[in-house]
C-alpha cells in the first residue's frame, strides 16, 4: 500500500509509553535495525510493519500513516547537446512507466521554450497556465497542472516566453531555488510517483533551478563524437549543481538514436562503457522511424507501435528506471 510513514509520531508514541526501540522490536517482531530506520524516516513504506507498530502502540493507523501518499521521485532528462532525444525520452518513458506500473501517477513538466513536449501531448499555448507564468509570478506549481488525455499522466506545459526566463531568474532572491520552492507544494501533497522534466539544450539558470529540485538526472546521449565530447562539460555542470543539491544522482546514461549499422557506433559504445560503467542503462534506444511517426500523430510511441524496436527498448528502460529510482 502506498503511503507516508509519520516517523516522528511513532517515536513520540513509543517514548510516551516508555518503550525502548528494542522492546518495540520484540513486541512487533520487526528487527531492531528496521525499527531504527523507520523512526529516522530512512525506510521505504512498509504497510504491514506499520500496522504491527500501530497495533502495538495501541493507536489508529491514521495517526502514523497517510494512505495514498506517493513518495515522488523527481527526474530531469538533461543534456545541453541539442537533438539528442530528451523530449522523445520524456514522452515515451512516461507513458511506458504507466504501462509497466498501472498504478503509477506521473507529472511531466515541459521546461523548454520550444514546446515540443507540450505539443507531443496535442496541447497548444495557454498564456495563463504554463511554467513561465508560474516562474514569473512565483506561484505554486500546483495551480499550473493540466491533465493529458492519458489518465495517469498530467503535464505542466511550457511557453515560448520561457526563452527569456534566465534573465528574469537572475534578478530573483535565491535565484537557483525558485523552481524548487514552487515545486515543493506538489511534493507535499504526494500526488505523483514520478515527476519527469524535459529540459532545454543549454546549461543556463533555468536548468540549474530544475536540477536543484531533482533527485536524479537521466542523460540521453547520441553515439557521435560531438555527443560524447559534450559529456565532460555536462558532468561538470552536474557537480556544480551538487554544491547546493548533494542528493542529485545520475539515474543513468541512455544511448539514443543508436544505428548499429554504423561502424563508429561500436567504438563510441565501448568508450561510454569504459567511462560510465554501471551508470549506463542496459537498454538503448535504436533509430526507429516509428518514433517520428508517433510524434507526427501526437501519440506516445508505445501506444502507436508497441512492437517496434524502440518501443521494446522503452519498455525495458521503464523497468530499469523504476528499479533504480527506488
Ligand atoms: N529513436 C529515435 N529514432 C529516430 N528518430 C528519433 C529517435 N529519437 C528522437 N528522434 C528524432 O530526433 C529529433 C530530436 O529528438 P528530440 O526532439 O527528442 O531531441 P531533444 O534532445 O529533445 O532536442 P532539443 O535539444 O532541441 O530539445 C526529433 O526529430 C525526433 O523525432
Ligand atoms: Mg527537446
Amino acid at each position: 500500500m502506498k503511503g507516508k510513514i509519520l516517523f516522528e509520531k511513532i517515536r513520540e508514541k513509543r517514548i510516551e509509553l516508555d518503550f525502548t526501540q528494542k522492546y518495540l522490536s520484540e513486541l512487533t517482531g520487526i528487527s531492531l535495525s528496521l525499527i531504527k530506520v523507520i523512526e529516522t524516516g530512512r525506510s521505504e513504506t512498509n504497510y504491514e510493519n506499520v500496522v504491527k507498530i500501530a497495533e502495538t502502540l495501541k493507536i489508529d493507523i491514521e495517526e502514523i500513516f497517510i494512505k495514498g501518499f506517493r513518495n515522488t521521485k523527481v527526474i530531469a532528462v538533461a543534456n545541453n547537446k541539442g537533438g539528442c532525444g530528451k523530449t522523445s525520452v520524456v514522452s515515451s518513458l512516461s507513458y511506458t512507466i504507466t504501462e509497466v506500473d498501472k498504478d503509477a501517477k506521473i507529472l511531466v513538466i515541459d521546461s523548454d521554450m520550444q514546446m515540443n513536449l507540450t505539443r507531443s501531448y496535442g496541447l497548444d499555448r495557454n498564456l495563463d497556465k504554463n511554467l513561465n507564468t508560474a516562474l514569473v509570478n512565483e506561484e505554486s506549481l500546483t495551480n499550473f497542472i493540466t491533465p493529458t488525455e492519458y489518465e495517469n499522466i498530467d503535464i505542466i506545459i511550457s511557453d515560448l516566453q520561457l526563452s527569456t526566463i534566465d534573465m528574469l531568474l537572475f534578478t530573483k532572491k535565491l535565484r537557483e531555488s525558485v523552481f524548487k520552492r514552487l515545486l515543493q507544494p506538489i511534493l507535499e501533497q504526494g500526488l505523483y510517483d514520478y515527476i519527469i522534466i524535459d529540459t532545454n539544450p543549454t546549461l543556463g539558470l533555468l536548468n540549474f533551478n530544475i536540477l536543484n529540485a531533482c533527485d536524479y538526472v537521466l542523460v540521453p546521449v547520441e553515439l557521435t563524437a560531438f555527443g560524447i565530447q559534450g559529456l565532460e562539460i555536462l558532468t561538470e555542470y552536474f557537480d556544480e549543481v551538487r554544491t547546493i543539491n548533494n542528493k542529485l544522482g545520475i539515474i543513468g546514461v541512455l544511448r539514443t538514436k543508436v544505428d548499429k549499422r554504423e561502424n563508429i557506433t561500436q567504438e563510441a559504445d565501448d568508450l561510454l562503457v569504459e567511462v560510465f560503467g554501471d551508470i549506463l542503462f542496459e537498454s538503448f534506444i535504436p533509430t526507429d522511424a516509428n518514433v517520428k511517426k508517433a510524434q507526427w500523430n501526437s501519440v506516445p510511441l508505445n501506444l502507436y507501435s508497441k512492437n517496434s524496436r524502440a518501443a521494446k527498448q522503452y519498455k525495458s528502460l521503464a523497468k530499469e528506471v523504476i528499479k533504480r529510482a527506488k
